[in-house]
Parts: structure tokens; C-alpha cells; sequence
């Protein structure tokens, strides 16, 4: 079995279903004592506080895992609001889907596929013309691709909010320069108090084209 599937195990026995909380709890609670997973865990925070504070009705998650931060932003989007999340691993993202669905959300939620695959199609395929809420959480190398790809696609709407994973370290040095040019005055780039930034969100960026 693999992390995601023996954490999965314990979720169905441990949780209560449709109460989207005590699943990532219960994911807290496997991570901290039993076995560690790299999803968002204690640095959730900012990634609340930016869904609350923004509002997003159209919100895209590059790199599912195990459907943690999934449901995390699900649980707090306004009524009408659609999430993608995106996912190439296919035993993943198999799990993702369950922990979605026993979170009592859409399981079509979750695209399977890598980005750059993903990522062109979400027009035509997933009828989703813009996104306002970007939650980068994939490969770093991957960063700066697939931010021009949702360019290059006409996809961010103005001022998008981007929220990208580990940008300081491990680090997607391409990506930071990037924003930075494009946002010129209006980049703002705030970290979180853990030592090793885990979290950096890039806000008010106006990247996006189209209102
Ligand atoms: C750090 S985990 C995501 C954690 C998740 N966002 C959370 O907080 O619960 C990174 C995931 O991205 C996936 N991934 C990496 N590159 C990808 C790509 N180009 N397209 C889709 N998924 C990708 C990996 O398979 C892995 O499951």
C-alpha cells in the first residue's frame, strides 16, 4: 500500500463523513503521530485567510495528492463557486477522489492528468473560462510553465490571486522573477512565520488579462 492509500485506511476508520473538518483532522492527527505526508498540514493558515478574504468563484489546485488541501478550500468557497483540482498520479489520485467524495463533495472535482496537459483543455473539456484562485502546489519546476500556459490560454481573470507552495525553499527561482516583473507595482509576496517559508502567497498580481 502506499502513504496516501494506508492514510486513506485510517481516514475511513477514524472520521466522520461529510464533515469536511474532521477529515483533515483526522489527516492531522495520522501525519503528526503515525506517518508524515506532504500535504499542506499546519501551514494551512494563509490559505484560508486568502480563500476567506478573496472569495474566489472559480478556484484551480495544481497537484492533488491526497485531496487534503482540497477540501480545505472547498469547505470555505462562497455557494456557486466551482473547484478543479489537478492531479497526475493516478493512485493519487485515486484516493483523492474518495476523500473527496467522503468529504460530500463533487468527486469531478479532481482532473486526472499532468498540468501541462490539463491546463489547455480546461475551456473546451471543463467549461471553465477563467480562474480567480490559484492554489500552485505541484513540482516547482512546474511553476512558471503553467503559470504562462493559463496565460498563454487566456485563463486568470485581472488580479487573480496565486498562492504558490515552497517558493523560497526548495525554491522556483524562474517563477518569483517572473511575478515579479509582471506585477511590477502591484506584486505583493507575504510569507508565513515557519523558518523554512513554507508557504508564499503571490496576491493582487495583476497577471490577468480580462476582467
Ligand atoms: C505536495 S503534493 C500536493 C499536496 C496538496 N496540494 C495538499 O496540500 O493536500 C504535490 C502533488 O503534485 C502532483 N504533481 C506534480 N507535478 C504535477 C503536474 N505537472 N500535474 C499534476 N500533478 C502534479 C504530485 O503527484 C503530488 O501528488
Amino acid at each position: 500500500m502506499s502513504p496516501t492509500e494506508r492514510a486513506f485506511q485510517y481516514i475511513l476508520t477514524h472520521t466522520i463523513p461529510g464533515d469536511p473538518q474532521h477529515i483533515l483532522e483526522t489527516f492531522d492527527h495520522w501525519s503528526y503521530h503515525c506517518e508524515y505526508l506532504s500535504n499542506l498540514g499546519p501551514q494551512k493558515g494563509i490559505l484560508e485567510r486568502l480563500i476567506y478574504e478573496k472569495s474566489p468563484l472559480r478556484v484551480l489546485e495544481l497537484g492533488t495528492y491526497c485531496g487534503y488541501a482540497t477540501i480545505l478550500i472547498a469547505q470555505l468557497l462562497p455557494l456557486g463557486a466551482r473547484l478543479y483540482t489537478v492531479e497526475m498520479d493516478d493512485r493519487k489520485a485515486a484516493v483523492a477522489e474518495k476523500v473527496i467524495r467522503l468529504a460530500g463533495f463533487d468527486d469531478d472535482t479532481l482532473i486526472r492528468g499532468p498540468s501541462q496537459e490539463v491546463i489547455p483543455q480546461l475551456k473546451e473539456k471543463y467549461g471553465l473560462s477563467h480562474v480567480d484562485f490559484i492554489f500552485m502546489d505541484h513540482w516547482k519546476r512546474c511553476y512558471l510553465r503553467d503559470l504562462q500556459l493559463l496565460e498563454a490560454h487566456d485563463l486568470l481573470l485581472e488580479g487573480a490571486t496565486i498562492v504558490a507552495d515552497n517558493i523560497i525553499f526548495p525554491g522556483a527561482p524562474h517563477f518569483m522573477q517572473y511575478v515579479k516583473a509582471c506585477g511590477k507595482n502591484n506584486c505583493s509576496v507575504s510569507l508565513t512565520g515557519y523558518s523554512r517559508a513554507r508557504i508564499e502567497s503571490l496576491s493582487g498580481s495583476p497577471i490577468g488579462r480580462r476582467k
